[in-house]
């Protein structure tokens, strides 16, 4: 994980650092650093904690230059401290990094560079890179880089720079994102685009092992071998505005409430009454599609979850047999991939290690792989074959709520797409379905409207240690989301389970008073979800129950209910899951939680 920004021009190079470290918290925050050039010499400062600690102590110890990188650290080797924060320099400061990734072989490079003299101050993997750059050095720090990476393992995106070539900032990736920004006059690298949307909207995108190396003069972009690549600038369209919170008091809060705009917007122009779905540019002939046996979806967190929701719709609606897996156990579970597999991998970010292992692994064995992903221009959209992207803008928060109502739609699109290609569903029905999406937009900004039960009902809750959310069908899936966003910014421990399931052993922790959050959106599993509501009402649990508007019965058997507009039974999870974020955020809100930035989280992870 870890976020870096690197910038060479004419102006002070600490605020720009900042002000991009500041966008790229979210990549991780438990400490900070720059290193700057000023008068020839490397100037370091780093600390432990959020970014405003080390903007304090550059206000205490300002450092004047024009050329200098910087990064927001999530700890992966050492613990977060002072010494293990980047960047990272070699004995006589004459060369600093600054690291995104995991070095794998660092200990095998530590041990021979410590034959070879250099002495090691942190305990992380990338303090070796500045010693193998130093090791390499010869008048050319792009070369030292070249000849340094040609012996590292793992993944990087790399800012260096060196007092030997103080003008020059030179930069590379494998396996962690990286782009650069072209202003006027002045240049910039960054984990992500919003670093450096303030400053320019002119990017290069890099590939894996290009590099890049900067002076005050201009860029050249390079391969390993040193030969001049020639690149499109992608121009970015969005606004920076789209990355602030906009008089929200968090991120969280602003983005659950983008989602009807975020739902509309990813369903524009491939769903529309009397119109064939399309897939943006993708094509799957009824052919192709019959030639395939198998669909996987494979992704990590709450993206896993819109892929749990995408295997009800798909099986469903297109009768395609789906499975779905968690990237990290798919990667290494030697599945069962040839050219009769379409796999479906989800992304946010597009940037998750895991999941572009698995998109790798499934492109080696033939598979045909769509990406479904927010990011334009992320590595999973340009190693999948086709991809399909969720127009949900920036999401900032950790806690992932609109791009998830938006991987939902995209499930729905590509499961209805299948289905009117093979012919499983009746024209009639498939018009039917879009007319139920198309109101989605409307029906979630009603479900907007429930906040009082919800703050009511975080307001006496929120002390609970343990909680326990419950549905059937796709019910269960959004309660695992529900589960999910609660345990990671509230700290509550939770459980998501498939109702019927719990008897089978957890209903042993139901006493008086334990947190039951029940959906029951499901037409034909309600009287059993009934049953099983009553099951935990039995043995003293407090129940908060979502059901369609119409289902007032559920209030004879529960503590609270809360009534989302009716749509199509497979739907529900785009409208279930707004008050389950909702709760999730009052409830951390309630117990003082850092609901942007919970602790031990990052939101693009790309380490395995
Ligand atoms: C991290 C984030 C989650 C996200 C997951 C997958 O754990 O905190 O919110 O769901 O990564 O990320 P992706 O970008 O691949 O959707």
């Amino acid at each position: 994980m870890c976020g870096i920004v690197g910038y060479v021009g004419k102006k002070e190079a600490s605020p720009v650092l900042i002000n991009g470290l500041s966008k790229l918290e979210y990549r991780g925050y438990d400490s900070a650093g720059v290193a700057i050039i000023e008068n020839n010499k490397l100037k370091i400062s780093k600390c432990k904690g959020r970014l405003a600690n080390l903007e304090a102590k550059l206000q205490q110890e300002p450092i004047h230059g024009a050329v200098g990188i910087g990064h927001t650290r999530w700890a992966t080797h050492g613990e977060p401290s002072d010494l293990n924060s980047h960047p990272h320099s070699n004995e006589d400061e004459t060369i600093s990094v600054v690291h995104n990734g995991i070095i794998e072989n660092y200990l095998h490079l530590r041990e021979w560079l410590t034959s070879k003299g250099y002495k090691f101050m942190s305990e992380t993997d990338t303090e070796v890179i500045p010693h193998l750059v130093d090791y390499y050095y010869q008048g050319n720090l792009e070369d030292a880089v070249m000849k340094a990476i040609s012996k590292m393992d793992g993944s990087y995106a790399l800012g260096v720079v060196s007092t030997h070539e103080p003008g020059k900032l030179v930069a590379v990736r494998k396996d962690s994102p990286l782009i650069v920004g072209v202003g006027k006059d002045e240049f910039f690298i960054a984990s992500d685009i919003p670093a450096i949307l303030n400053y320019t909207r002119d990017v290069y995108l890099l590939n894996d092992k290009e590099f890049v190396v900067i002076t005050q003069d201009g860029i050249k972009l390079l391969t390993e071998e040193g030969d001049i690549i020639n690149k499109d600038i992608f121009h970015v369209t969005w606004n920076a505005d789209a990355a602030e919170k906009g008089g929200y008091e968090h991120f969280m809060i602003k983005e659950i409430h983008e989602q009807p705009k975020a739902i509309r917007d990813t369903m524009t122009s491939r769903i529309a009454l009397e119109k064939p779905i399309t897939l943006d540019k993708i094509s799957l002939t009824k052919e192709q599609l019959e030639n395939i046996d198998k669909v996987y979806i494979v992704a990590c967190g709450t993206a896993y979850h819109a892929g749990v929701v995408g295997k009800y719709a798909i099986e469903q609606l297109a009768r395609i047999p789906v499975e779905v897996d968690i990237a990290s156990e798919f990667r290494y579970r030697n599945p069962i991939i040839n050219e009769k597999t379409l796999m479906i991998v989800v992304s946010q970010s597009g940037e998750t290690a895991d999941t572009l292992a698995a998109l790798r692994e499934a492109k080696k064995h033939g598979a045909r792989v769509i990406a479904v992903t927010n990011v334009v221009g992320s590595s999973a959209s340009r190693e999948a074959h086709d991809v399909l992207y969720t127009w949900a803008g920036p999401e900032i928060a950790v806690a992932s709520t609109k791009a998830y109502t938006t991987q939902l739609i995209a499930m729905y699109i590509m499961a209805l797409y299948f289905a009117e290609q093979k012919g499983t569903l009746s024209s009639e029905r498939i018009e039917e379905i879009k007319k139920e999406m198309l109101q989605l937009p409307e029906k979630a900004e009603e479900t907007l409207k429930h906040k009082d039960v919800l703050q009511r009902f975080a307001s006496k809750t929120y002390m609970h240690k343990d909680m326990f959310f419950l549905g059937r069908g796709v019910d269960y899936a959004v309660a695992m989301e529900g589960s999910l966003k609660l345990k990671e910014i509230s700290y509550i421990h939770s459980e998501a389970y498939a109702a019927g399931e719990l008897k089978h052993g957890t209903i042993a922790l139901i006493e008086n008073g334990t947190v039951v959050i029940a959906l029951a959106t499901q037409d034909n599993l309600f009287e059993k979800m009934v049953s099983n509501i009553k099951e935990v009402k039995t043995r003293g649990a407090n129940v908060l129950a979502f059901a369609f508007e119409g289902n007032n019965d559920i209030e004879k058997t529960v503590d609270s209910a809360l009534y989302i507009p009716k749509t199509e039974t497979v739907l529900a999870p785009v409208l279930s899951v707004i008050p389950l974020q909702l709760l999730a955020y009052y409830m951390a809100v309630q117990k003082g939680c850092d609901v942007d930035k919970p602790r031990n989280l990052a939101k693009s992870v790309t380490v395995e």
